[in-house]
């Protein structure tokens, strides 16, 4: 998708955001709006959705998309945006040591840390796309910005 149309629409996904998680501060409602609104605004998310931290592993929250894994421990895309502290863009997901394949027609990936109130990672936002070299900057960034709305009470 071209740069301008894509920055314009996910500025419009943030005000809708705004305006949709006014209700709770539930994280987990919160995560589910987010998936949802993302999902149907992006063609080109395949599986878009939430792993959540419990001790060691990363356990599946809200999602849209195909089936996935419910539990990821050891190695993965998702854990080494959690343990690196940092956005992961994976253009191709069979170059990234460990990756792990939920579905076969995944072919990249972004992951997106999500701080809680106290400014600890709880969990990640995950996106996959069939077409290799999906996610650039402007994904990265408005995709951070946009996990920042599960834990800011409107
Ligand atoms: N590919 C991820 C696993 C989650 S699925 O993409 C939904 C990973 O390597 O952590």
């Amino acid at each position: 998708m071209e740069t301008n149309k894509k920055q314009g629409r996910y500025e419009r996904i943030f005000k809708q955001l705004q305006g949709l998680l006014v209700k709770t501060d539930d994280p987990i409602a919160r995560m589910a709006t987010v998936a949802a609104v993302l999902s149907h605004k992006f063609d080109y998310f395949f599986w878009c959705g939430f792993y959540r931290l419990t001790g060691e592993k990363l356990v599946v929250g809200p999602y849209q998309g195909p089936p996935a894994c419910q539990v990821l421990e050891g190695t993965g895309v998702c854990l080494a945006a959690l343990h690196q502290k940092k956005s992961i863009v994976v253009p191709d997901v069979h170059k990234f040591p460990g990756h792990i394949a939920c579905d076969s027609r995944s072919n990249s990936e972004i992951v997106i840390p999500v701080y809680d109130k106290s400014g600890s990672i709880s969990a990640v936002l995950d996106v996959d796309s069939t077409s290799f070299n999906s996610f650039d900057e402007t994904d990265r960034l408005n995709l951070e910005k946009i996990a920042t709305l599960v834990y800011v009470i409107s």
